[in-house]
């Protein structure tokens, strides 16, 4: 057990968070959100499971040798092979830690690993060791362990540290437990396991019943050391706990939960914007923390309050998340230095190139609108536009209404402009119909998604767009006062990208 009272935070949404559906990374998304997570002070990256894929073991490969601080985690089960890819991958990495699990619950061990508590222990035995030969810093955990009897689990348990596991991780692998029980479970593994003292335990708590924080929390006040969750709370089902519910939480009610992390609360919002950019998976607007309600005082009662003193409403600052209050109001006149405070009053790291193009689209825009918002600004930062794409939009023309609806629309494939007019089932069928005609693929579009920016008829409509075929996924997003043009350019970025992705694996589908 940590004599002390900080707390690891052992982030995974690179591995559990990655495995929730629709939220699946590519290699360079990996990087940039690995890169995000060193930065604000995470002290463990789970940067995949690298036996599961070639692009698994690649992804932790490269996070091991980017990750300039923190350790860097692969998981395995309790197989030699497995042990031997996350050595292997993790090689490169400044600190490493091997992380090996097997379910310990009567219903996985009978029904998921048909084998005996006997041979599980074995195996617990078998592999820590296996994995103590390529490195001290060795995590077991005990899958369904809330569901585990508790004399086995205390068995588990000291197997494992006697075989030199150094942190023990207690997963509430199917988020069934409630804030009691999972404290108590922890209090009766420190009472009872002799070699208690030799790891550190770990809360893991999925969120299917809404308690993952308020679980990691208990079992942090019963004794654990390190929280293992997950930025905006993405992961299997429901979710993990969500960092940056768990960290606020800690940092806000220092008198019930007197414990300190190395996390830097300012980059909160930055790692939670970068997630939702990278997987197309924005939070919902009253989501604690980083939400785009969490700050905002909608009420006239809450507004007089906050005017006179801002505690009367507001129990931690949004400053304190790294969401900056702006003087800053931009429109048709503001110039590039304006522009480049408030992208960086919101967040946001953008090289000159990058800076460019958004400054010309900011322009564009404020042609259009009369104010142009935070939120449209974020949106903008968002729009996937890439300058040297093998698939241009150059321009729609959409005609709709009760006598039917058709695209003619002009792309530039390969530097030679194309144009066709298709008709649909709706405006934007007609468009996806009209990009299938010029450059005909057999992609699954399983999402589409419309919202706007913000309030007013000239809103910026944000698109967007996943494509799927033969497992490799492009997403795309684009913002525009028009949602067609931007339901138009998000399928192409995103038509793009899938093109990106499989000419690395297979031969492009299209002319
Ligand atoms: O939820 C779980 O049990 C897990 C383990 C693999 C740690 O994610
Ligand atoms: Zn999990």
């Amino acid at each position: 057990m940590a004599a002390d009272n900080r707390i690891i935070i052992f982030d995974t949404t690179l591995r559990d968070g990655e495995q929730s559906p629709g939220c699946s990374m590519h290699l360079d998304e990996k990087l940039q959100m690995a890169e995000r997570l060193d930065r604000m002070g995470v002290d463990v990256i789970e940067a995949g499971f690298p036996i599961a894929s070639q692009g698994d073991f690649e992804s932790v490969s490269q996070v091991a040798k980017l990750v300039k601080n923190a350790a860097v985690a692969g998981l395995c089960r309790a197989k030699r092979a497995d042990i031997e890819a996350s050595a292997e991958a993790l090689a490169p990495a400044k600190r490493r830690r091997i992380h090996t699990f097997i379910s310990t619950s009567p219903l996985h061990m009978k029904h998921k690993l048909q084998m005996p508590p006997e041979a599980v222990l074995d195996a617990i035995a078998e592999s820590v060791s296996t994995a103590r030969n390529f490195t001290d810093d060795v995590e077991w955990s005990a899958e369904d362990a809330t569901r585990t009897e508790h004399d086995f689990l205390c068995k588990a348990v000291e197997t494992a540290i006697a075989n030199g596991a150094t942190t023990i991780n207690v997963p509430d692998t199917v988020g069934y437990t409630v804030p009691e029980e999972y404290a108590a479970i922890f209090e009766m593994l420190i009472n009872r396991v002799p070699n208690i003292d030799k790891a550190i335990l770990s809360v893991h708590c999925h969120n299917d019943l809404g308690l993952a924080v308020s679980n990691s929390l208990a079992g942090i006040r019963a004794g654990a050391r390190q929280v293992e969750c997950t930025i905006n709370g993405i992961g299997e089902r429901a979710g993990n706990a969500a960092m940056e519910e768990v960290v606020m939480a800690m940092r806000t009610r220092p008198d019930v939960y007197p414990y300190e992390t190395g996390i830097d609360t300012t980059q909160i919002t930055k790692a939670s914007r970068t997630l939702s950019r990278i997987t197309g998976f924005s939070v919902q607007p009253n989501k604690a923390i980083v939400g785009a309600n969490a700050f905002a005082h909608e009420s006239g009662i809450h507004q007089d309050g906050m005017l006179k003193n801002a505690q009367t409403y507001e129990i931690m600052t949004p400053e304190s998340v790294g969401l900056f209050k702006s003087e800053i109001v931009l429109g048709k006149h503001s110039g590039r230095h304006a522009l480049k405070k408030k992208v960086e009053e919101l967040g946001y790291e953008l090289g000159d190139n990058a800076f460019q193009d958004l400054f010309k689209r900011f322009k564009d825009l404020a042609d259009k609108k009369k104010t142009v918002f935070d939120e449209d600004i974020i949106a903008l930062v968002g729009d996937d536009r890439e300058l040297n794409e093998r698939i241009k939009f150059v321009s729609l023309m959409v005609k709709a209404g009760s006598d039917g609806q058709s695209a003619l629309l002009k792309l530039e494939i390969d530097g030679e402009e194309k144009e066709t007019e298709s008709a649909g089932n709706g405006p934007v069928d007609a468009i996806f119909n009209a990009i299938g005609e010029l450059f005909p693929h057999e992609a699954d579009l399983p999402l589409y998604q419309v919202h706007a920016v913000t309030g007013g008829t000239d809103a910026q409509a944000e698109v967007t767009v996943k494509l799927e075929e033969n497992g490799n996924t492009g997403l795309g997003q684009s913002a525009d006062v028009d949602t067609m043009v931007a339901s138009a350019r998000a399928y192409v970025y995103a038509l793009n990208k899938l093109l990106r992705k499989r000419e690395k694996t297979a031969k492009v589908v299209g002319p």
